[in-house]
């Protein structure tokens, strides 16, 4: 058995590398070669199928064009490309999960266009009515919490918006029972492997990569099936949900990302997610 890892032809850093090497050797372990290829080695006209074609793919980078590509040549793509497409943007994940499971009540700016941006902001005082404040603004595409705000009044909301700029975003209620506190479920099919509870001391945005620190957490069976509930909701085949704990550590899905970055699991849990996600490609295809 041959795969291809799909990697961003652009986008390079040692960590990404790492997660490269854990998911080549934890596919190994299975017998499956995994082979990287950049999505700019994939180049193909429409329409046109790659000359030779690995037995699966794992694709690991958001450009759904190219994954749907490869699904049209008749390959089993890991994520596939509807379900990346869905975690990308933030607002269509609230759009697909709000009516599947727990979520912050989540307010989407209307649409607006490079050039005119959003030149009427009387929205985002109606919004922040609706979500109360502070309320959390989000760009629709984003990560490492960096294009995460938090904004204690309705000038400050205002302001954040101005610095977005024309960019889709979303408002969202701030679940504060627990600052700083999130918990990050690897899901792998129909399951949990692991959770890392994250806590940051000095920020509300508890990623790893903006000071969090990770623990293990012992999750109840009620939030580790929102978890899969969610992941199912947007037909993904793993992924690492964001779950914030309000009142009584109740679940509510953040956000879910369809690459997760999983060494610091491995740091934080002893949990190795390539692993899983290995085994998984392997029973699937056999
Ligand atoms: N509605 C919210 N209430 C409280 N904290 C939030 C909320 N949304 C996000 N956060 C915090 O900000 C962090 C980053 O937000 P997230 O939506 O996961 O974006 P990113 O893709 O940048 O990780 C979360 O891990 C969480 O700690
Ligand atoms: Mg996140």
């Amino acid at each position: 058995m041959q795969g291809w890892l799909v990697v961003n032809a652009f986008y390079k850093n040692g960590k990404l590398n790492d997660i490269y090497d854990m998911l080549e050797r934890s596919c190994a372990k299975f017998g499956m070669r995994l082979d990287a290829r950049t999505t700019a080695d994939i180049l193909l006209p429409f329409g046109a199928k790659p000359t030779t074609l690995p037995d699966f793919v794992i694709f690991w980078d958001k450009d759904v064009v190219c994954a749907r590509m490869l699904e049209k040549a008749g390959l089993p793509v890991f994520n596939n490309a509807h379900a990346i497409e869905l975690c990308d943007n933030k607002i269509l994940t609230a759009e697909a999960l709000c009516d599947k499971v727990p979520m912050p009540l989540t307010i989407a700016a209307p649409k607006t266009f490079e050039g005119v941006g959003y030149n009427n902001l009387t929205f985002v005082e109606r919004a922040a009515e609706t979500l109360g404040l502070p309320m959390v603004i989000k760009e629709a595409y984003g990560s490492y919490g960096q294009q995460v705000h938090l904004a204690h009044n309705v000038d400050q909301a205002v302001d954040i918006v101005k610095g977005i700029g024309w960019k889709d975003f979303l408002m969202q209620q701030y679940i504060g029972a627990h600052p700083g506190i999130d918990v990050r479920f690897n899901v792998v099919g129909d399951k949990v492997t692991s959770a890392m509870l994250r806590h940051n001391q000095h920020d509300f945005r508890s990623n790893i990569s903006n000071g969090g620190v990770g623990t293990k957490f012992d999750y109840t069976a009620t939030q580790a099936q929102v978890a899969v509930d969610a992941c199912q909701a947007l037909g993904l085949d793993f992924a690492g949900v964001d779950i914030l704990l309000g009142k009584d550590e109740q679940p509510y899905v953040c956000e879910v990302n369809s690459n997760p970055h999983f060494l610091s699991t491995l740091a934080g849990t002893g949990d190795d997610v390539s692993f899983h996600i290995a085994e998984y490609i392997a029973n699937k295809l056999n």
